[in-house]
């Protein structure tokens, strides 16, 4: 892997024709990112996802079968042990955001409902902020652990979630505007969703109608996960259905990592694509 790695690295130089004073520019980007790296800042992974490395290490490591949810980016912004949560209880005490009714099934690849499944959820609130990343929100703002009904049924109320800018104050958000490129996602809910025998999914519901689905900072849009927030009168909220198909696992998870069967079935292509100088993700599964 390093010879392969020190390969790369090489040839980028030669193609480039890389100047010392830019390979100093490189080594303070390295420098800088340490030094904002912090428990609660992750800022080499950030540049991970912003360089579309996260979703491409994503699609070599959770190859998803014909009809299976797919997976994206996990975030900086999930925290361990949300709090249990009863079917149908709210995420929040009292949120800015306009309530929303999130709903669905957990089924199995054949079909089968998945009862007592576990999602784990969170999500921002109207003014942006993650609970985690807002001082004036209680704890457990905005997330939560459910498990499956019987029918492999769920639902909890969240919040209709808004765009937002991953943290662009360091060198990754350097690197965007020097790019000209922009920091923001489209509205999202995240979800890890898990059930015995079958692969962990770590997901998100995107809100079809946000913008920046098309130019999402971190290449995480997948069209399949795209769902409706449909308004009620009757309700006084959005809904939007989430049905989640989990793969079965067909190995220990242990042995999937790293494979070099894994490469020959599954090619992911980033295409870069020069549109308006900013990179596309675009996923091609042969
Ligand atoms: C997020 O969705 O929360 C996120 C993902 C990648 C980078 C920054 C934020
Ligand atoms: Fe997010």
């Amino acid at each position: 892997m390093l010879q392969s790695l020190v390969r790369h690295l090489h040839a980028f130089a030669a193609e480039v024709g890389l100047t010392e004073t830019e390979w100093r520019a490189g080594v303070e980007a390295l420098t800088e990112t340490g030094r904002i790296t912090d428990a609660r800042r992750q800022e080499f992974v950030l540049w991970s996802d912003a360089l579309g490395l996260s979703m491409l290490v994503d699609a070599l490591a959770h190859p998803k079968p014909k009809g299976a949810t797919e997976s994206t980016v996990l975030g900086p912004f999930w925290v361990d042990s949300s709090p249990a949560r009863d079917y149908g209880e709210a995420i929040f005490e009292s949120a800015v955001g306009e309530p929303a009714w999130v709903h669905g099934r957990v089924l199995s690849l054949d079909g089968t409902p998945l009862a007592n499944a576990e999602i784990d959820v969170w999500q921002n609130d109207a003014n942006q902020l993650y609970g985690v990343q807002d001082d004036g929100a209680p704890e457990e703002h905005l997330r939560g652990r459910f498990r499956t009904r019987a029918d492999g049924s769920y639902a909890f109320l969240g919040v209709r979630p808004v765009p937002y800018p991953i943290p662009h104050d360091g060198p990754v958000g350097a690197m965007l505007a020097a790019s000209g490129r922009d920091p923001w996602r489209p509205a999202h809910i995240h979800m890890i969703v898990s059930a015995p025998g079958h692969e962990t999914l770590t997901t998100h519901v995107f809100d079809a109608a946000s913008p920046y689905l098309d130019s999402d900072a971190v290449f995480a849009v997948k069209p399949s996960l795209l769902r409706d927030f449909v308004w009620s009168d009757a309700e006084d909220r959005w809904s939007v259905q989430n049905d989640i198909v989990l793969a079965p696992r067909s190995q220990p998870e242990d042995a999937i990592v790293g494979t070099g069967a894994l490469d020959a079935s599954i090619g992911a292509d980033l295409t870069l694509a020069a549109r308006t100088s900013c990179l596309v993700g675009q996923w091609k599964y042969t």
